[in-house]
């Protein structure tokens, strides 16, 4: 159990209401150690009136975490890794970790709510864990030798995107030019051991191109099959925004999907991500 902070869970898979405390900075070490517990058993964890928070204090509570990495290698953030999330720059979404693309995927990001639509705009996420433990041990066996190749140029999503959105316009084209700036492409095993729970997970999301060795109308048939594990609606939860709200999610252990459902209403979050290390394959 927990002593210093309230845990309510969402769903039998993934995601808690965190209640009693206010995030800062200079919180007990104790009370840091049991968010931290309740993050890596639930994946996500969702806080409410926490009004006070500026970009400073989000920051310093971050630092409690981990530590505070470049938000994005390629998109300008205010040069105190916060990313502005920002629906004027960027609406369209899909499923995905965070900056799969780089070698050290970060292990934890926090995004909090600042200018938030009247409707519409809810953050969906999903256990990559139960995904895994999900799959037929056949399935296991194939999925723990692959490899999958990683690129910010993620063709696949950024077409589906566009059609979805019913066009491009120019700022949201300069944010994609600029999102795609350096190339980055690397290599990560498509099941990883979590450096904290020694769980498994999946690897996956929109930033996938293939398979490491299959041809890619076979990885795209492939990456369907297990990213349809992954976001089973029982494998997830659903966050709607309200003032105050800040989401922690373990990047580690997640996808997620900001649902682009709001028109031309103006919605802004701030996330701080904290660096995490190379994802280690089962092994080792
Ligand atoms: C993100 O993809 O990191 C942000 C999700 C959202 O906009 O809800």
């Amino acid at each position: 159990g927990y002593s210093r902070i309230a845990v309510a869970k969402a769903g039998e898979h993934i995601g808690a209401r965190i209640s009693g405390v206010r995030l800062s900075g200079d919180l007990d070490d104790d009370v840091v150690a049991e968010i931290r517990r309740a993050l890596l058993e639930n994946k996500v964890i969702f806080f409410s009136g926490q009004d006070h928070l500026t970009d400073e204090i989000q920051h310093e509570f971050a630092s409690r975490l981990g530590t505070p990495t470049l938000p994005h290698p390629t998109v300008r953030g205010d040069g105190r890794s916060v990313l502005p999330v920002d629906s004027d720059f960027s609406k369209a979404n899909s499923w995905h970790t965070d900056v799969t693309f780089v070698d050290r995927i970060p292990a934890i990001s926090l995004l909090r709510a600042v200018t938030l639509p009247k409707w519409g705009g809810n953050t969906v996420w999903a256990n990559t864990v139960t995904a895994y433990e999900r799959l037929h041990p056949a399935l296991k066996a194939l999925v723990e030798q692959l490899w999958a190749v990683h690129t910010n140029q993620y063709d696949y999503a950024a077409d589906i995107d566009e059609k979805r959105i019913g066009g491009i316009d120019v700022k949201e084209q300069s944010y994609k030019d600029e999102f795609r700036s350096q190339l980055y492409e690397t290599e990560h095993p498509v099941v990883r051991v979590h450096p904290e729970t020694g769980e498994r997970s999946l690897v996956l999301g929109h930033f996938v191109k293939h398979f490491v060795g299959i041809k890619s109308v076979d990885s795209e048939a492939l990456f369907q099959l297990l990213q349809r594990q992954v976001t089973r609606l029982e494998n997830t939860v659903r966050w709607v925004w309200s003032p105050g709200d800040i989401a922690i999610w373990d990047n580690r252990a997640t996808q997620h999907y900001g649902i682009a459902d709001y028109g031309d209403q103006k919605r802004v979050l701030h996330r701080i991500t904290l660096a995490g290390d190379v994802p280690v394959s089962i092994d080792g």
